[in-house]
């Protein structure tokens, strides 16, 4: 600050009130104005509102396509003026403008409502005789500069006059219709008003014209005003939600219910009490040309009354309202070098300044236009936060409008489950009846497992378990009798992706190297124990201890295994190590050795389920209907083989864009569809593949597809799993994808959480209509009105998914009322089940032998 000595002290002190609005007030001042806006947009607060916000009609911004020939007035500013406009379609937004302005007296500011329509109307006449436009008939635009209540664009009925116009009989009025009835006493011209706007209005729309961006319009002159693009469905005084309208806010008088007051100085209040308006427009009065030099003067005046400038000389120009004006203002603060226009100006006020004084002056000039500069970027501040706002929230909308569309094909509704469900029925059906099966999807296979264990099993066994999420080697001891219990070692090998998918041989000779480090490990690498392997992947039996690979399913591909003897590879693997020996008994699938485990405890369990990286289910059929294997007595378990439902398309209709692109980029496309929509393996990698989409459409990781969202299976069971976890709050779920490499907000959390629920959603429901298909046929079977069943379940997706589990089961109430299922969970995995089939199977056979 350059004033030092101690005059220019004290005027600074005097004038610490206007510098008052540092940051924070003016944080403060833009609050205040948001709450007015919302205030005036209310349709029950409106009423009360200062800030208005009027609705102008005007729903668009040019976009180019506008064209014609126009004429326009514009009344309220500085100048009064008349246009005419050309606007062509060329392609180049171009238009022409001729104008002429012309002078709006006191008599027509402060006289009545008849004299100024008469007088626009005279000058309209005159511009268009000038311009040679009489013989044309033209559409006029009508820029009038006041607060005008609209309920369409070419009508207006003025709120109140504001800056220096007070004209008579015009408030509460019409003022297009005036203008109106002001033209048809000229009968030589032929003008239609066809648009009443606001300067505000105006001047977005001109600017519009040349950027489509322009939301805002921005008046600080005479008067100052603002007007901007709201959202329709902001704006309760107008109809319709959709699309936005141009809001004149008419801010000037913003204060007048007092909000301001605290600011507002001695100067702010003296000015007023002389306007044309007093109390009103007061936010406009402290900024506004009109007002700027009147503040300066009075500011001025009391300075010199009290000592401080001109010696304490007031002159009586000095005492007049009006003397100072904006362009003085300005032109004193323009004195950059020197200060002879500042001394010019004063002079001629009869103050004959000393150097000292010009200084003071100017800075009184400054301080006064940069309190008026600070409080109309408050306002505009608050202005644009809302526009701010309001396009995120329309983001957001968007957002959700287009992720509902993508999600929608996953809800499957009730009556759609019920046609899976009958389409499951019938597969089961195809898959058992000797002229249907050889085409059926769903196999049916035969098991050659005729009993559940009885409880006189006994002895020790060893058991494999390949095709899970784990390989195991186990030791399962069984005592019969009184000392019943069954006791188990396991250990877990890895099977690498490269074993998983190299050659049959190298497949066999791992799961032998396995054994061996087992049997070593347990210190029994001499007996010759018998062997239950659990194998879970379809296989064609013949009898227990033989099992034909149909097909690969799952993440394993290994050459040369497909349609030969399971059995025989292992035994083949274990001659070649040529180190022990082993007697395989049996081979189970891995719903049979859940059905076998679960059975051992509860006899009802007929039924075996897998929920984990595959889906699968086996029950126990009457050997009368499975028509492919001799004999109508008793039962014999079925291994249904049910990921394959669908392989002949008839679950197409509810397959997703999604679930064919991962089909797409599976192991084996086109095969076991329906587990592919059901199953630990797949449903992460929908997920991936429905975030992948999102992405593209910009709906999340703002637009971007990282290096980790490519890579097929980052999606385990077990993220989807923690994600979809209730106890989990965002900030978590957040912190799981970040690990995964998914760098993400928290907007993009909530989507991701919510993605991943409604696959599993869906497949918990897809499997709850097939397990109800298969306790319908059981039900059928055993010809009851109500079935009792126990269920044997097994599979991370049912064991680990928080919800997974209960929206089977409700799905299972739902389709298949009539049974009443007891969900036993194995806890002991289908080792033990192959163990027991084994001990049966063994009994048997040792009968036989004898
Ligand atoms: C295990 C069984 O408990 O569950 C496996 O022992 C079976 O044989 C598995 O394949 C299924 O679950 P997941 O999720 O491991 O495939
Ligand atoms: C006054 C008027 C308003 C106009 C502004 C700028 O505030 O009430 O309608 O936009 O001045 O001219
Ligand atoms: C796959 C296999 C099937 C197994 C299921 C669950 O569907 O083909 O045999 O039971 O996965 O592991």
């Amino acid at each position: 600050w350059v004033v030092a000595d101690t005059l220019g002290g004290q005027i600074l002190i005097r004038l610490r009130y206007f510098l008052r609005l540092s940051d924070d007030v003016l944080l403060d001042v833009m609050t205040r104005f948001q709450a007015e806006m919302v205030k005036g947009l209310g349709r029950d607060t409106n009423p009360t509102a200062t800030v208005k916000m009027l609705p102008s009609f005007v729903r668009s911004l040019p976009d180019g396509s506008e064209k014609g020939d126009f004429l326009a007035v514009d009344l309220g500013g500085s100048q009064f003026r008349a246009h005419r406009v050309k606007v062509f379609a060329d392609g180049k937004q171009s238009s022409q403008l001729e104008s002429k302005f012309y002078p709006t007296p006191k008599e027509v500011t402060e006289g009545n409502g008849t004299e100024l329509f008469d007088y626009i109307a005279d000058c309209l006449s005159d511009f268009m005789e000038t311009k040679n436009l009489k013989h044309k008939k033209l559409p006029l635009g009508f820029t009038f500069s006041f607060p005008c209540k609209q309920t369409k664009l070419e009508e207006g009925v003025l709120l109140a006059w504001t800056k220096h116009f007070r004209v008579r009989g015009v408030q509460d009025t019409d003022v297009v219709s005036s203008l109106r009835r002001a033209l048809q006493k000229h009968k030589d011209i032929d003008v239609d008003v066809l648009a009443l706007v606001n300067d505000t209005a105006g001047t977005m729309m001109t600017c519009g014209y040349d950027d489509q961006r322009c939301e805002v319009g921005l008046i600080i002159g005479t008067g100052t005003n603002a007007c901007y693009m709201e959202e329709m469905r902001h704006i309760s005084l107008v109809e319709g939600d959709e699309g936005r309208m141009c809001i004149n806010t008419e801010w000037g008088a913003f204060g007048d219910d007092g909000a301001l007051d605290d600011l507002r100085t001695e100067f702010d209040r003296e000015l007023d009490l002389g306007s044309l308006n007093p109390g009103k427009q007061l936010f406009e009065k402290m900024i506004s040309s009109l007002y700027l030099g009147e503040l300066v003067r009075l500011i001025l005046l009391k300075m010199t009354k009290e000592g401080l400038l001109f010696n304490g000389k007031v002159s009586t120009a000095l005492l007049i309202k009006g003397k100072i004006e904006m362009e003085h203002v300005s032109a004193m603060e323009k004195d950059k070098e020197g200060l002879s226009n500042t001394k010019e100006i004063l002079t001629d006020l009869n103050l004959f300044p000393s150097e000292e004084d010009c200084v003071a002056v100017q800075h009184v000039c400054t301080i006064v236009s940069f309190r008026s500069a600070n409080l109309c970027a408050a306002a505009l501040a608050a202005i644009l936060t809302r526009l701010m706002e309001n396009k995120k929230l329309l983001r957001m909308r968007t957002t959700r409008r287009r992720l509902r569309a993508a999600l929608q094909p996953f809800l499957l509704p009730l009556p759609v489950l019920r046609q899976v469900r009958d389409s499951m029925r019938a597969e089961l059906e195809y898959g058992l009846k000797r002229e249907t099966q050889a085409e059926a999807t769903v196999k049916m296979l035969p098991t050659y497992v005729c009993g559940m264990p009885d409880g006189t099993e006994k002895g020790k066994f060893l058991a494999l378990d390949l095709g899970g999420t784990n390989f195991r080697v186990l030791l399962v001891k069984i005592k019969s009798g009184r000392r019943r219990s069954v006791q188990m070692y396991n250990k877990i090998f890895a099977i690498p992706l490269e074993i998983m998918q190299g050659t049959g041989e190298e497949l066999f000779d791992h799961i032998v190297q396995c054994i061996a480090d087992f049997l070593e490990y347990m210190g029994i690498k001499g007996s010759r124990l018998p062997l239950g392997f659990t194998f879970s992947f379809p296989c064609r039996q013949a009898s227990i201890d033989q099992g034909t690979l149909v097909g690969w399913t799952k993440g394993f591909k290994a050459t040369d295994c497909e349609g030969e003897d399971v059995v025989d590879m292992l035994r083949e693997a274990i001659r070649r190590r040529n180190e022990f020996d082993l007697d395989i008994v049996a081979v189970v699938n891995d719903t049979v050795g859940t059905m076998m485990t679960c059975g051992y405890e509860d006899p009802n369990c007929e039924i075996g389920l897998i929920a984990g990286t595959g889906s699968n289910v086996c029950y126990m059929e009457d050997m009368k209907n499975i028509e492919i294997v001799e004999g109508n007595e008793g039962k014999m378990c079925i291994n249904t083989e049910w990921g394959a439902f669908g392989d002949n398309g008839c679950i197409d209709h509810i397959r997703t864009k999604y679930d064919r692109e991962v089909d797409e980029g599976s192991l084996n496309p086109g095969k076991q569809r329906y587990e592919k929509m059901t199953s630990g393996m797949y449903l992460g990698e929908i997920v991936r593949q429905i975030l992948i989409d999102l992405t593209k459409q910009g709906l999340l990781f703002r637009g971007h597809i990282s290096e980790s969202l490519r890579k097929r299976g980052i999606f385990e069971t077990k993220f989807l799993s923690q994600i979809e976890s209730d106890r989990l709050a965002l900030l978590q779920v957040r912190r799981i994808l970040q690990q995964l490499g998914l760098d993400s907000t928290c907007d993009d959390s909530i989507i991701v959480k919510e993605v991943c629920g409604v696959v599993s959603t869906r497949a918990a429901r897809l499997c709850g209509a097939g397990l109800a298909a298969v306790l319908e046929k059981k039900r059928e079977n055993q010809g009851v009105e109500h079935l009792q069943i126990t269920v044997g379940v097994d599979g991370t997706l049912y064991k680990l998914h928080p919800h997974f589990s209960r929206v089977l089961r409700e799905t299972v109430k739902e389709l298949a009322p009539q049974c009443d299922v007891t969900f036993m969970l194995s806890e002991d995995g289908s080792g033990k089940g192959a163990a027991l089939i084994t001990a049966v199977a063994k009994r048997l056979h040792n009968i036989g032998q004898k």
